[in-house]
């Protein structure tokens, strides 16, 4: 008699892998960052406690990481300039320090890294602190060295990550990059108490409605991503918050199915992507509420048409109740009605679980892609 017990299926707590089951905990990632934070309807990050200087006396914030973070953090400078005023760079890290940047005391570099031991990111802090730049890390592990080598540190609470491509952790950096966003636009008087308030509220929803995308939506999804089992090459548009949400879409796929993907912002379709398009291209679009610009809402269903038009197999990702793209999609994917900042937050996990069904279908190992490692701890 030999009682067989397999360690790691065990950790994956029934999950078919460990992506699986950080995909299905993204509402806890974001509503764990969220915690302790928010008291009475305003932002309070109490490691920032009696640290305003590094805020107020700044004239730029330079946003700098590598891979997903990057992506999280391109999706953090709308709500940074939108709510802070600040003008923000995003930069991967390893272009940042070797290229001369414009960095002095009134910048304030913020690092993004789930494992907090990526050596790109941490030698452009350590290159950022020589130049007396003000240094700030958005990191997932708890005592890793980018924080350790930071002024201060905001935690991401997404809980340890173990499959390659990271999910809960892109969720939770956004997160914690509006809180930030809040929080320092409160310091500088950029923001007025209600505006503050009501992002506050939008973001406390946004578990919840991460959620109701994951239960309504992820059979569909996985159905679709089995069907394109054969795909050779998958492109992916977005516009405005949505547009680092089309990279990350793409990123993830080229991470664990290894197919060509690529992501556009969607104005640029027309100065060159669209030759890409022929029939039978599948083409992932996200389509920002009409609630929040009819005039963004409306250029992006022009430019599902004119893909429509040459043959482009459409999917969707909308939000419920937009009746507008139903006539040239070929497949919807529908997220929850949010405040157009958090639109990304919702739209990404439809995108994760298409990566995650499209690599299983094609029998990969969705955690230990080809040639990755989830830390780079080399230059
Ligand atoms: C590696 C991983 C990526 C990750 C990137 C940044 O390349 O494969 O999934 O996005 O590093 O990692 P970090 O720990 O700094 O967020």
């Amino acid at each position: 008699f030999e009682v067989t017990w397999d360690a790691a299926a065990a950790e994956k707590g029934g999950w078919s892998s460990f992506m699986a089951k950080e995909v299905s905990e993204e509402p806890e990632a974001v509503a764990n960052t969220i915690r302790g934070r928010i008291h009475e309807g305003t932002v309070v990050i109490p490691e920032l406690d009696g640290l305003d200087d590094l805020f107020s006396g700044i004239s730029r914030i330079v946003v700098i990481a590598c891979g997903t973070a990057a992506y999280a953090g391109q999706v953090g400078k709308y709500a940074l300039e939108k709510w802070a005023r600040v003008p923000v760079d995003v930069e991967l890290a390893h272009e940042f320090r070797y290229r001369d940047p414009v960095i002095g005391p009134g910048t304030l570099v913020v690092s993004i890294s789930q494992s907090g031991e990526t050596m790109d990111t941490l030698m452009a802090v350590k290159f950022a602190r020589e130049q007396g730049a003000k240094t700030l890390s958005i990191c997932n592990t708890q005592g890793a060295t980018i924080p350790r080598e930071s002024d201060a540190v905001v935690y991401t609470h997404a809980g340890p990550e173990v499959a390659v491509a990271s999910t809960k952790a892109f969720v939770a950096q956004i997160t914690a990059l509006y809180l930030l966003a809040l929080h320092v636009g409160r310091i500088r008087d950029t923001i007025a108490a209600v505006d503050i308030a009501e992002h506050v509220r939008e973001l406390e929803a946004i578990p919840a409605k991460i959620q109701r995308v994951l239960t309504l939506e992820q059979a569909h999804i996985e159905q679709l991503a089995h069907w394109m089992a054969d795909t050779r090459s998958v492109l992916f548009l977005g516009r405005n918050v949505g547009y680092p949400i089309a990279l990350e879409g793409a990123l993830k796929l080229k991470e664990i199915s290894y197919i060509h993907a690529e992501g556009f912002a969607a104005g640029e379709l027309k100065h060159g992507p669209i030759a890409l398009v022929e029939p039978g291209q599948p083409v992932f679009v996200l389509v920002p509420s009409p609630r929040h610009s009819a005039l963004l809402h409306s250029k992006v269903v022009s430019n599902i048409q004119e893909i429509q038009a040459r043959g482009a197999r459409v999917i969707v990702i909308a939000e419920e109740g937009d009746a507008a793209v139903l006539p040239f999609a070929d497949e919807v994917l529908h997220i929850p009605l949010a405040g157009a900042m958090f639109e990304p937050l919702l739209a990404v996990v439809p995108l994760h679980i298409f990566a995650m069904g499209l690599a299983t279908a094609r029998g990969l190992d969705v955690d230990q892609p080809r040639n990755l490692a989830k830390s780079v701890t080399v230059e």
